[in-house]
């Protein structure tokens, strides 16, 4: 009924629906949990943290019921909490449901506390911060939405925005949500080809962009890259492009001057009505084939889960400045940039610079500055800033600083205690947040809201509410003792989980639901301690992980194979010291190819920075003359790590080698070339 109304009314009736669901809880605010967590009020029996982690997990039906009413502002309640079958693929949470989680993230909250600041945007020039209030991003977001509106976007749509950190950015995706189309948000790093293979797969019709983007004081040109993306896009109709810098950029009449039309439209936009599973985005991530997979996240799960785990895993409360330096082309951006503080309506940082611009106290300058409390960041970047040295963080105050969390790769224990005793003084809690572009949110980590709870340095420990993680063995059995590893599985269904894979549900089902039937398969492997916590030991698959960015090794040899005098090749990853991981390529060239080796490295480099992204491209290119192989053709990757790794005494069986005299050529070629970077 409020659709068809003006804002204000339909706030009004929002606050109404607030009320009663907060009245609902409150009539039956009994046990003492409820003052850490009001969903748990009124379960019978749940007086303590653990009775109610418990209670997640084995009445999971009920804990989510109350999370989502008490959380989340419903248009409609819903009639069913769940209606899964992990063996099927098939999820589903809350359905009869309606909701809009633009609304959810910005109308409730202006209601209440318009002039109270949404974002911070830290800009890449330090001390030229912008700050948007929760009044100024709703007013942008329904100017917007009324733009894609009037130009032809409808629900159902898929827009792709290609811009980095930034309000407009922030705007467009809830622009998105507010009108019912999905957004497919592209690292704004990536290349035209792989910009332009997203948009293809997710058949948008329209780009948002900006003009340029301006990064660690260097300038890219987006709206060019995205100019030859679309040149092979035959859905593409309009590119809108925004002004980040002054530069003025070729425009054609595809082209949409976004702020100067954002300018004519109103600043009410009224809401779509969405069901619980209508498609909020799409995201793409790496596999194990080539193909990256565009991962499809729905409305009110994902934003529930989102906004719990934000809440409970940082100890966010209200008036918190949190700041996430994730971008916003990834997950971590998505959840704790952007959703996750504002449904509970943060204050939240967009980073859009680089952690040593100008200089290696770039974080620590932004903490005092910014008055940030919660600081979410990649292990890479502390092993980067351990290596410069403490006094970059001793400059500046850091008083505000409660939890610091880590995300995207394992923790080594010398940046963990760098990052606790350095940059938190030793006072504050260390989260090591497991989780993936698949679970949506946090799945596994310490919580510092629960100040009893130790927390071991480099281990994700603990399982968020609802969710029972599980170790597996090779035959596929659950593995019940602790001090044990296996493949890391979640064995029931979860609000924030992934629902499909873009246009191919089968290979879903396929790498999730297939591998271990009835367990959600994370690709992960895992060790659970005596102490029965979880230490996360890397992936199972053909996945590597630098600098805490996914990229499967598949899509590296499909680059590197496209080279005129490759033959073929194999990709592995590597342990680095500071990425994490590196990228290491085999290469074996065609017959009579008259090339220099240094010049065909260049090559392959180059043609790997501008079809995927400059993080994929090899570290170390090896020419060899043959790869090691089974009879049946199949590459042994295993053995190839393991010369990478120097591990020569754990090269396993060699027996079902089709040619073993490869390996002692590779071995050598190996050692020649690690001696060539040394002395170069
Ligand atoms: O291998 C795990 C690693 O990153 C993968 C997920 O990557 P992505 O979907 O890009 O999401 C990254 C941000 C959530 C996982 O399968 N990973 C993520 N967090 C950790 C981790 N590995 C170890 N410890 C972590 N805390």
């Amino acid at each position: 009924m409020w659709l068809s109304c003006t804002p204000k009314y339909a706030v009004a009736s929002f606050s109404r629906q607030i009320f009663k669901s907060y009245f609902h809880v409150l009539g039956r605010w009994r046990c003492n949990v409820a003052a850490f967590m009001p969903e748990a009020a009124g379960f019978e029996g749940v007086w303590d943290r653990s009775a109610l982690q418990d209670f997640s997990v084995s009445d999971s039906e009920s804990f989510w019921a109350a999370a989502a009413r008490q959380r989340l502002s419903w248009i409609r309640a819903f009639h069913t909490v769940q209606d899964c079958d992990l063996s099927r693929g098939q999820i589903r949470w809350f359905e009869g449901g309606k909701l809009n989680v633009s609304v959810n993230c910005l109308d409730r909250h202006v209601h209440t506390c318009p002039e109270r600041v949404a974002l911070i945007w830290e800009r890449d020039e330090p001390g030229s911060e912008v700050k948007v209030t929760y009044r100024q991003l709703l007013e942008m977001t329904c100017r917007l939405g009324n733009l894609l509106r009037r130009r032809g976007v409808k629900r159902g749509d898929c827009v792709t925005i290609y811009m980095p950190p930034c309000p407009l950015a922030v705007a467009s995706m809830l622009a998105c949500a507010r009108i019912g189309a999905a957004h497919n948000v592209v690292f704004a790093g990536f290349s035209a080809e792989a910009l332009a293979e997203r948009i293809r797969d997710a058949q948008s019709s329209t780009v948002i962009t900006v003009n340029q983007g301006v990064r660690g004081g260097k300038l890219t040109e987006l709206k060019a890259t995205v100019d030859a993306a679309v040149h092979n896009c035959p859905t593409i109709q309009q590119v809108f492009v925004a002004m980040r810098t002054e530069n003025p950029v070729a425009m054609t009449a595809r082209d949409v001057a976004m702020e100067e039309e954002m300018l004519k439209e109103d600043v009410v936009c009224e809401p779509a009505a969405m069901d619980s599973e209508d498609v909020l985005f799409l995201l793409y991530t790496s596999g194990s084939t080539g193909k990256p997979k565009g991962l499809v996240h729905t409305q009110a799960g994902y934003l529930l889960y989102a906004a719990l785990t934000h809440r409970y895993v940082f100890s966010y409360h209200d008036g918190d400045v949190f700041g996430c330096v994730a971008d916003i082309g990834w997950i971590t951006g998505h959840s704790y940039s952007v959703y996750g503080p504002l449904a509970n309506g943060g204050t939240t940082v967009l980073f859009e610079s680089t952690p040593i611009y100008p200089d290696p106290g770039r974080y620590w300058e932004m903490v005092q500055r910014l008055k940030i409390n919660q600081f979410y960041g990649a292990p890479t970047a502390i092993r980067l800033l351990l290596k410069y040295g403490d006094q970059w963080v001793h400059e500046y105050d850091r008083s505000t600083l409660k939890t610091l969390g880590s995300v995207g790769e394992p923790i080594n224990t010398e940046a963990w205690e760098w990052y606790y005793r350095v940059v938190g003084d030793g006072r504050c809690p260390v989260v090591d947040t497991w989780w993936q572009t698949e679970t949506g949110g946090i799945c596994i980590s310490p919580r510092p809201s629960d100040p009893d709870a130790e927390i071991v340095p480099g281990m994700a420990m603990r399982p968020f509410f609802g969710i029972k993680p599980v170790l597996m063995d090779t035959e596929g059995k659950e593995l019940t003792s602790n001090d044990t590893s296996g493949a890391l599985c979640i064995a029931q269904p979860w609000p924030g989980m992934a629902r499909t894979i873009h246009n191919n549900h089968q290979r879903f089902i396929d790498t999730y639901c297939q591998p271990y039937p009835g367990y959600f398969f994370t690709g992960d492997g895992g060790y659970r301690s005596k102490d029965g916590y979880y230490q996360i030991t890397g992936r199972l698959d053909d996945v590597i992980n630098v600098s805490g960015h996914r990229i499967g090794t598949a899509e590296i040899e499909d680059v590197v194979n496209q080279c005129s005098a490759v033959a073929e090749s194999a990709v592995i990853g590597y342990s680095h010291d500071i990425k994490g991981q590196g990228v290491y390529a085999f290469v074996v060239l065609k017959k009579d190819v008259d090339i220099q080796e240094a010049d065909l490295s260049l090559e392959l480099n180059n043609m790997v920075s501008t079809k995927i992204a400059k993080y994929a491209s090899p570290d170390f290119i090896q020419f060899v003359r043959r790869l090691p192989k089974t009879r049946s053709g199949k590459i042994m990757r295993r053995v190839l790590r393991k010369v990478v790794d120097r591990d020569l005494n754990r090269l396993g069986d060699l027996s079902t080698l089709d040619d073993p005299a490869a390996v002692e050529e590779i071995i050598q070629g190996h050692r020649e070339l690690c001696g060539k970077q040394q002395s170069s």
